[in-house]
């Protein structure tokens, strides 16, 4: 990390520390607290990691501010855009964009692991029929980690790239299967010819062999992913990193990730939304729900809204928000009702106070499932998808913090606010 002179003094009773700034190459400098704890015994306290930056990247770069996100430097417009989901998994992972034939190896990789143990689909049998995707998705994952584990090296760079290419190939086939078996329809057969987001709804939807692919939501698809692949320290980013910290396989790190983004402050965000929408149900009841988001005695929150980061806007919502106006326009549903609700709700919402004073705006999630739900792809998957755009993230932040020779196990410490030290009283004491 590129160190400044600079340095902050932090004085306690008779107990000092010099704490070192490090300078970032764009964005705002950190205070290295490495010492502080050795020269005054005190440690920071920030539950929530507002304040603190966890590890140090190269991969993604955001200015919340300003709205600002870029993968290895370039902005999420230009690769939205220009670019393709492979593409930008192939910067995302070495760091350029690919020459032609450096792309053409790289889809080969892809390609050579998408495929299933045989073992591995039994899994799929043993889920109850209403299992939640993401459930299965974790789980499958998971039991990736029983297939790989004897043959890894996670110190060997050629094992950790072995790694990173099996778990995009494996995800894509792990998401149709789980898609197909929700739906109760056969799988589709990966097609050479077609892009990345081409086989994706081959494999979902070609099960007999007679879908048409529209190239509307083949592009669509596309820029959600690409959009999704990464977003710098998130919570399931960060709990890919602190659980690989530990040294332990890292597929089994990744589908911490996946049980992190589940949840609805996180991926699971998308899911929500359309939840959301459908018990709004009309316009008229959007004011009854903009005063309970408002209310603090009332846990509703409005889904898709706020962000921990953007204070200004997301721009991947701006991006999502234009490609459901194309998908829509495509399918003629213009006037889709539960878009334009969106629509509605994010406008009253915008001109409210509470949401003004707060900096709350429509997050990369607010828009998605509306274009998923175009698409005929149910709610459950649409955290699924999310998975399988962020792999990439997850599997890159990996591979760079194994990069690490001096890696240490994540390891936080706590403000303690239990008992003192008592003395242990038999039962019948009691
Ligand atoms: N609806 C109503 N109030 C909100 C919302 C919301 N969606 N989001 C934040 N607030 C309020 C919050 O109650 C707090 O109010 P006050 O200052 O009066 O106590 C203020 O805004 C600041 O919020 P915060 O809870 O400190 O913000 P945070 O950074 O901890 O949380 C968030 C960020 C995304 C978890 C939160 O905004 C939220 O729960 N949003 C809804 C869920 C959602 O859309 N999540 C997807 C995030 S983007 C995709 C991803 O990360 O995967």
């Amino acid at each position: 990390m590129p160190s400044s002179k600079k340095t902050i003094s932090l004085i306690n009773d008779s107990l000092s520390s010099e704490l070192s700034i490090k300078d970032a190459s764009v964005g705002p400098s950190v205070v290295d607290l490495a010492n502080l704890n050795k020269d005054t015994g005190l440690f920071t306290f920030d539950p929530s990691y507002s304040s603190t930056a966890s590890c140090e990247s190269k991969v993604t770069y955001i200015d919340g501010d300003e709205g600002i996100l870029e993968y290895r430097g370039y902005p999420i417009e230009q690769l939205a855009n220009k670019s393709t989901y492979l593409e930008v998994s192939y910067l995302l992972f070495n760091g350029e964009l690919p020459k032609k034939e450096e792309l053409s190896e790289f889809r080969h990789n892809v390609k050579h692991n998408m495929v299933l143990d045989s073992n591995l689909k039994q899994l799929f049998t043993g889920f109850l029929p209403n299992a939640h995707p993401m459930g299965m998705l974790m789980s499958s994952v998971a039991a990736l980690s029983t297939i790989y584990h004897e043959d890894i090296d996670i110190r060997n760079p050629h094992h950790r790239e072995a790694f990173f290419f099996n778990v995009l190939g494996k995800m894509p086939v792990l998401v149709a299967t789980i898609f197909n078996q929700i739906n109760g329809t056969k799988i589709g057969s990966y097609n050479e010819e077609r892009s990345y987001a081409e086989n994706i709804l081959t494999l979902f939807f070609d099960g007999r062999g007679d879908y048409e692919i529209n190239p509307v939501f083949s592009q669509a698809l596309d820029i959600l992913l690409v959009l999704h692949a990464d977003h710098e320290q998130n919570c399931s980013t960060s709990s890919v990193r602190l659980t690989g910290s530990s040294g332990t396989n890292p597929y089994a790190a990744i589908a911490a990730g996946i049980a992190a983004l589940w949840g609805p402050s996180h991926g699971g965000a998308n899911e929500a939304v359309v939840r959301m929408l459908k018990e709004i149900g009309s316009p008229k009841n959007i004011p009854t729900y903009i005063e309970k988001a408002k209310d603090k005695s009332d846990p509703f929150k409005l889904m898709g809204f706020g962000h921990r980061v953007y204070k200004n806007f997301d721009p991947r919502a701006t991006i999502i928000r234009g490609e459901c106006h194309k998908v829509l326009g495509q399918l003629n549903q213009d006037n889709n009702p539960m878009f334009e609700l969106a629509l509605q709700l994010e406008e009253i919402a915008l001109n409210d106070q509470y949401f003004v004073d707060r900096n709350l705006y429509p997050n990369v999630d607010f828009y998605s499932g509306v274009i998923y739900q175009a698409m005929g792809i149910p709610k459950e998957m649409f955290t699924v998808i999310f998975a399988l755009a962020r792999t990439v993230g997850w599997a890159t932040h990996w591979c760079e913090m194994m990069e690490n020779p001096a890696l240490k196990i994540g390891r936080p410490r706590q403000l303690y606010l239990g008992s003192e030290k008592r003395d242990y009283i038999s039962i019948d004491q009691r």
